[in-house]
């Protein structure tokens, strides 16, 4: 998954082509590059790495052309080299593109047998070639791209330039989102709205199978079958400034501490607090009904659908089913009328996760949706939008995303119960009550920063660490491994307490950090028990518990975070900063690039 740009400018468009590629590096950071159609030749350059070698570059030697396209790379086919780098140049095509061609083989062979040559090992390439082909046959520019369309297998976002048309852009998707950009004199294709965010708000959703001609003079769409067709021009409504990160040496330091705000905001739209009750947004069906709710997500929204697991049978007595994304569709499962359909996802643009959301509508399922980014495929597609309100998350690791999809979840879980007529009006204000009480709980566990500073040189020299806990906090636990395994490379694992003692108990010894996240309540000594088990075998614990759960077991521990005492509901929200934090401040004590980790994107558009 890659983020793409088009601009058809009336000015030379190199430097707000990268400006645009900036806002989608989120999407990827192998390699960047920049193609421009000027005075009858494809200028381009490309670069290895993050976009400034690029910014560099193009620093160094100016791009001139009015007219261009813009690729920041995650790889999938080929190395992150230069060569590999879009834009990708055949004959008088040039062309950048996201997602994955599944039947590259075969069309590359194809080629191949006539003699083509390739450059690289991306799969673009290929689609690249099969245009030109195309137009050295004679075809038109659309005539081309519409003859190579149907044979593309797989998913993708497209943008196309011709050097015989430096006034055209034909841009094409399936699968992978692809927006166009309504300027004055000028128009644009982009990933998503947030590129296209300082040259215009006037934007329209490509639907899937679309394909689009873009001139200067206006922009003609078709759908799959070719017929023209209008989409609806919308307004973006999201600020050309680009986010900067404040006082903070990270955006994930900067998104840790933004977690009190953005989750009050997030709880404000959940909350009716002087009525004591819980709301979701207008919905057309019947909660009451649902007698399933299956989960599906990727990651860390992952643990999210977990913990909801918890929060939902024990609340709403309702049986959860929860998914990795990329499972779900292919072990083929059982859904029944009934079924509450929820996937949760930052970006909305996951790949596996839309695929999910679409094959559970594809069951008659009806479908819920807690999403960050209104503007997302997701976002548009469920028939019930919960949004989370924690704003643009840049650290590629998810930080105030998951809490602020706690607290929807949490808001769904109670709304669930309500409807079920398993929650009486006195203990739904008990609940509206805690989560009132998360932000203030948020900034007191953000008070020990400099306490969980302190300790993460001693975890940072550690080859392995293990997370454990148990009932909510057990997903937290794979949260914790996942934050750490992400930005800092050391290899964790989370468990859940209890199931150490049948098998990764064998693991411990002294050069093993554990970490113990286990809030005082009615699973506290259990898990106690369990730690305990471990520093028998000489296991290194670092506890986090709230001060009576310290003054009950944080002897013998090498290290103790002291948090708030909280209700068990609330405790995987407010526990989240200190995992959080010592991911962050491990990674910074090895030097890793904190926001963008090797390897990773932000959002992975890719199956
Ligand atoms: C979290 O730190 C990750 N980088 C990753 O697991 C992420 O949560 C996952 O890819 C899902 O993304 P989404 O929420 O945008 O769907």
């Amino acid at each position: 998954m890659c983020g793409i740009i088009g601009i058809l400018g009336t000015d030379d468009v190199a430097e707000r082509l990268v400006e645009g590629l900036r806002r989608l590096e989120y999407r990827g950071y192998d390699s960047a590059g920049v193609a421009t159609v000027h005075d009858g030749r494809i200028e381009r350059q490309r670069a290895e790495g993050k976009l400034n070698n690029l910014a560099r570059k193009l620093g160094q030697e100016h791009l001139p052309g009015h007219s261009g396209i813009a690729h920041t790379r995650w790889a999938t086919h080929g190395a992150p080299t230069e060569d590999n780098a879009h834009p990708h140049i055949i004959g008088d095509v040039v062309l950048v593109h996201n997602g994955i061609i599944e039947n590259f083989k075969p069309l590359r062979d194809e080629l191949l047998a006539e003699g083509r040559t390739f450059n690289s090992q991306t799969d673009t390439e290929v689609v690249g070639h099969l245009v030109a082909r195309e137009v050295e046959r004679g075809a038109s520019p659309e005539a081309a791209v519409k003859a190579v369309l149907p044979r593309l297998h797989g998913a993708f976002a497209l943008a196309i330039m011709f050097k015989s048309d430096p006034d055209l852009i034909i841009g094409a998707r399936l699968g992978a989102p692809l927006v166009v950009g309504y300027g004055e004199g000028e128009n644009y294709l982009g990933s998503d709205a947030i590129a296209l965010a300082p040259l215009t708000q006037r934007i329209a959703y490509l639907d899937e199978g679309d394909w689009a001609m873009v001139r200067r003079a206006g922009v003609q769409i078709f759908d799959k079958d070719n017929n023209p067709v209008e989409r609806p021009i919308t307004l973006s409504g999201i600020t050309g400034a680009l986010i900067d990160k404040g006082n903070h040496r990270h955006f994930m330091q900067k998104e840790i501490y933004e977690q009190p705000v953005v989750v009050a905001q997030t709880l404000s739209s959940y909350l009716r607090t002087l009525e004591a009750r819980v709301a979701l947004p207008d919905m057309e069906f019947d909660l009451g009904s649902v007698e399933r709710v299956a989960i599906v997500a990727c990651g860390t929204a992952s643990y999210v659908g977990a913990i909801g697991k918890y929060w939902i049978e024990q609340l709403a007595r309702v049986p959860v089913e929860v998914d990795v994304a990329s499972e779900f569709r292919y072990r083929e499962p059982v859904l029944g009328p009934n079924t509450l359909g929820l996937v949760i996802s930052q970006s909305g643009e996951t790949a596996d996760t839309l695929a999910a959301l679409r094959h559970m509508k594809a069951c008659g399922v009806t479908t819920a949706g807690i999403i960050n980014v209104p503007t997302s495929s997701m976002a548009r597609e469920v028939d019930l939008l919960l949004p989370t309100h924690a704003g643009p998350e840049i650290g590629v690791a998810s930080t105030k995303a998951f809490t602020c999809q706690l607290a929807v979840m949490a808001a769904l879980s109670a709304n669930l119960a309500r409807a079920k007529g398993r929650l009486e009006a006195a203990e739904e204000a008990r609940l509206v009550r805690h989560l009132t009480e998360v932000p203030a709980a948020m900034n007191a566990a953000l008070s020990h920063d400099a306490e969980i500073e302190g300790m993460a040189h001693t975890i940072a020299g550690a080859r392995d660490v293990l997370y454990l806990g148990r009932g909510p906090d057990y997903p937290l636990a794979l949260e914790g491994a996942l934050k750490l395994k992400e930005i800092s490379y050391i290899h964790a694992e989370g468990y859940a307490a209890g199931e150490m003692k049948h098998g990764p108990i064998a693991l411990i010894d002294e050069s093993v950090p554990v970490i113990v996240i286990a809030p005082s309540g009615p699973l506290f000594e259990k898990t106690v028990s369990n730690m305990q088990e471990v520093q028998a075998r000489g296991g290194k614990v670092v506890l986090i518990s709230d001060a009576e759960g310290l003054a009950q077991a944080g002897e013998g521990a090498l290290a103790t975070i002291e948090m708030p005492k909280v209700h068990p509901l609330i405790a995987p929200l407010v526990y989240a900063v200190p995992v959080q934090l010592l991911a962050y401040h491990v990674a910074v004590a090895k030097g890793t690039d904190v926001d963008q980790p090797r390897n990773l994107a932000k959002s992975v558009t890719v199956e």
